[in-house]
Formats: structure tokens, C-alpha cells, sequence
């Protein structure tokens, strides 16, 4: 998805574009798939209502609220729970392509794995979206098993705008994933969707 990168201060200046704040929640976990493959992480992104992948947030208004407020009620809306975000989690600001004058803002934010359990449950009973902007949670696998499964076959899957792009590269950043596990994960993907 091409559009381009601005950083926070261009992007707020733009009074005339919509702005979005979207956020990648993830916790360290010990848990093991069959017992024996370590998972290691749990990221969270979430089916949307037109059958895309994407991450939890919404539109803002810059005019009215901060952009982390503006998040933090998306947040309330789509995941049913407060998850207080501030300007330490903001990463970036993205120029979207299409529809014109839309501005992408990503933050991501490191929780507890409890902390984490408990808005996947609260996602299910508690958050007015569920079912309807918000077709379910769910977790990204990060290994890749020998047969391309895990992160290769849910990387074939569509995303929004450029949430894949902001998932890859948040994977690398907060070394979610090793680089080399990440590039063939990301190549085998690609010859799944061809
Ligand atoms: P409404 O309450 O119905 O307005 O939806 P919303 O406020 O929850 O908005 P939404 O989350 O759909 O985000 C607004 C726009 O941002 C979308 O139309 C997409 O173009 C874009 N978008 C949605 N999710 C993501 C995401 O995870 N990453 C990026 N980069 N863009 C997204
Ligand atoms: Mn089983
Ligand atoms: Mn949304
Ligand atoms: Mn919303
Ligand atoms: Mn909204
Ligand atoms: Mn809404």
C-alpha cells in the first residue's frame, strides 16, 4: 500500500485531512501450541466488518480531543476496555494513498499477558462494537511451522490501508520476531497470495 511516512507535527498541522489512531497490543507469554512450540508473544489485531484484517482504533478528531484520547475511545468502543494510551506509544504517522487526506496514526503498547486475557474477554461481553465494526479479536501467530503455517499463511491474509506494512514493521522494531524468521515468513507469504 503506497502512500508515504510524515512525522507527528506535519501531520496534526493538516487541519483539513481525517486522522485515525490505530494500536498494536501485544504481552510477553510462556505458553506453548501441542504443548512443546513456544508462542512466545501475543499480538492482537481484529477481523473488521468488510472482511479485512486491522488493527483496534478509529477515526479522531484533532479539534476536539488529543490523538491518544481520541484512541483511548476507540479503544473503550471496539475492545470494551480502558486501555490508557499516551504520547510514549506513538510510532508513527502515515500519508494515506487512498481515500485522500486520510493521516494514519500507529502506536503500539506493551501489556501483561493478564492484562491482555482480560480484554480479549471483555472484547466478547463488554464492547459496544462487537459483532458489528468488530467481527473478533484475534492473535497473530508469530512462528512458522514446516509446512508455512503461522505467520507465512496469516501474512497472505488481506489488511487495511497499510496495517500489514505497520505490523511488519512493528514485529522488527519491538523484536517480536528474529529479522531472518520475518523475511522468509514475509517471502513465503507472498507466494501464497500469488
Ligand atoms: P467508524 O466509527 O465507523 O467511523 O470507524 P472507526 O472510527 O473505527 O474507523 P476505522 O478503524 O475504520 O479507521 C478509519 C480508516 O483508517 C479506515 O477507513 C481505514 O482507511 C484506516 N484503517 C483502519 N484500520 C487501520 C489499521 O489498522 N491500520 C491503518 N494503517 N489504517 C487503518
Ligand atoms: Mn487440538
Ligand atoms: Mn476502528
Ligand atoms: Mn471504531
Ligand atoms: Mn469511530
Ligand atoms: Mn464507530
Amino acid at each position: 500500500m503506497a502512500g508515504r511516512d510524515i512525522n507527528r507535527e506535519d501531520a496534526l498541522s493538516r487541519l483539513d485531512h481525517k486522522h485515525a489512531c490505530h494500536i498494536l497490543l501485544y504481552a510477553d507469554s510462556n505458553a506453548k501450541l501441542f504443548g512443546k512450540i513456544p508462542i512466545k508473544h501475543i499480538v492482537l489485531m481484529q477481523m473488521r466488518f468488510d472482511g479485512l484484517l486491522g488493527f483496534p482504533g478509529g477515526l479522531v478528531k484533532p479539534s476536539e480531543e488529543s490523538l491518544e484520547a481520541g484512541l483511548s475511545r476507540e479503544l473503550q468502543e471496539e475492545l470494551g476496555a480502558a486501555v490508557p494510551v499516551t504520547a510514549d506509544d506513538y510510532v508513527s504517522s502515515h500519508l494515506a494513498q487512498s481515500p485522500p487526506r486520510l493521516i494514519l496514526h500507529f502506536y503500539s503498547k506493551k501489556i501483561t499477558e493478564a492484562e491482555l486475557l482480560e480484554i480479549e474477554r471483555a472484547a466478547v461481553s463488554n464492547a459496544v462494537d462487537h459483532g458489528l465494526e468488530v467481527l473478533g479479536l484475534t492473535r497473530v501467530p508469530l512462528y512458522t511451522l514446516r509446512n508455512g503455517g503461522g505467520l507465512p499463511w496469516f501474512l497472505s491474509h488481506s489488511f487495511i490501508s497499510n496495517s500489514r506494512a505497520q505490523l511488519l514493521e512493528a514485529l522488527q522494531r519491538l523484536g517480536l520476531v528474529s529479522p531472518q524468521t520475518l523475511k522468509e515468513a514475509v517471502k513465503k507469504a507472498d507466494e501464497m497470495r500469488h
